[in-house]
């Protein structure tokens, strides 16, 4: 039986993870956190290819039967050139504009993503073909992967980085705000309690996993199986991670 791997710069992947085992419990996983190198949103573009390569090139070494890049950053940035070199599924993640293009009040949506990912012409690529242009605000909340890196998901430096970020934007145009990070993720308790009641929070995960579905075999045996983890700042135990999944399990 062939694995799944996930791979992120950190932490941020985990979020994905989550929700793949919530839907496919019965499938083999691994997960790669390049946590010695995150994050990856600040670092130039022929940096992060070369990271990804380097962590992909030992992931396909693995038997593995697709590929999660369960990081927006890293798939705006190289996700073409995977494809290209390796002939397994490589799932990348979307920021959530379509689904918040779909939203029937038809107000702005605020897209809160990586420095890089911001920066990418794949995002304004989305945009367009959306013919959403008039309808996006940027916003890079960069400084959640630190947070995230250090297990800071809650008080008082985190709460004040948030409203500070969000203090300019004028809520009564928006109706969703888009999670395109998937570090992000772990945020959205707090960021719930600091936006208006009427705001939509989206983000791709669902979407990511749903594709994975429509590109694998399932594993129908019954079997369930230990999360193999790995990560560039070694050793990380399964029990490193495990403050993740008691928060996402909330
Ligand atoms: N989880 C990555 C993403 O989805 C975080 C990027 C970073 O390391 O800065 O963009």
């Amino acid at each position: 039986m062939k694995k799944l791997a996930f791979f992120d710069s950190g932490l941020g992947g985990l979020t994905v993870l989550h929700e793949a085992l919530k839907q496919m419990p019965q499938e083999q996983y691994i997960y790669f956190a390049d946590s010695d190198h995150a994050p990856y949103g600040t670092k130039s573009s022929a940096a992060i290819k070369a990271l990804v390569f380097d962590v992909v090139d030992f992931l396909v070494q693995q038997d593995i039967k697709a590929l999660v890049l369960a990081c927006n950053t890293a798939t705006s940035v190289v996700i073409k050139d995977l494809r290209q070199q390796y002939s397994i599924p490589i799932i990348g993640m979307e920021p959530a504009i379509k689904p918040a293009m779909e939203l029937p009040s038809n107000k702005k949506t605020l897209v809160c993503a990586t420095e890089k990912t911001l920066a990418e012409n794949k995002l304004q690529l989305l945009i367009e073909n959306l013919n959403a242009t008039d309808k996006v605000e940027r916003l890079s909340l960069q400084k959640l992967v630190s947070f995230a890196e250090n297990f800071e998901f809650e008080g008082l430096k985190v709460h004040t980085y948030l409203s500070q970020s969000f203090s300019p934007i004028n809520w009564v145009e928006f109706d969703s705000i888009v999670l395109g990070c998937t570090h992000f993720v772990y945020f959205k308790p707090l960021i719930k309690q600091l936006i208006p009641p009427h705001i939509h929070i989206l983000d791709g995960n669902k979407g990511t996993i749903k594709h994975l579905q429509d590109r694998i075999s399932l594993n129908t045996n019954g079997e369930t199986f230990p999360i193999e983890f790995f990560s560039s700042k070694k050793p990380m135990p399964a029990t490193h991670f495990a403050p993740c999944f008691t928060l996402l399990n909330q």
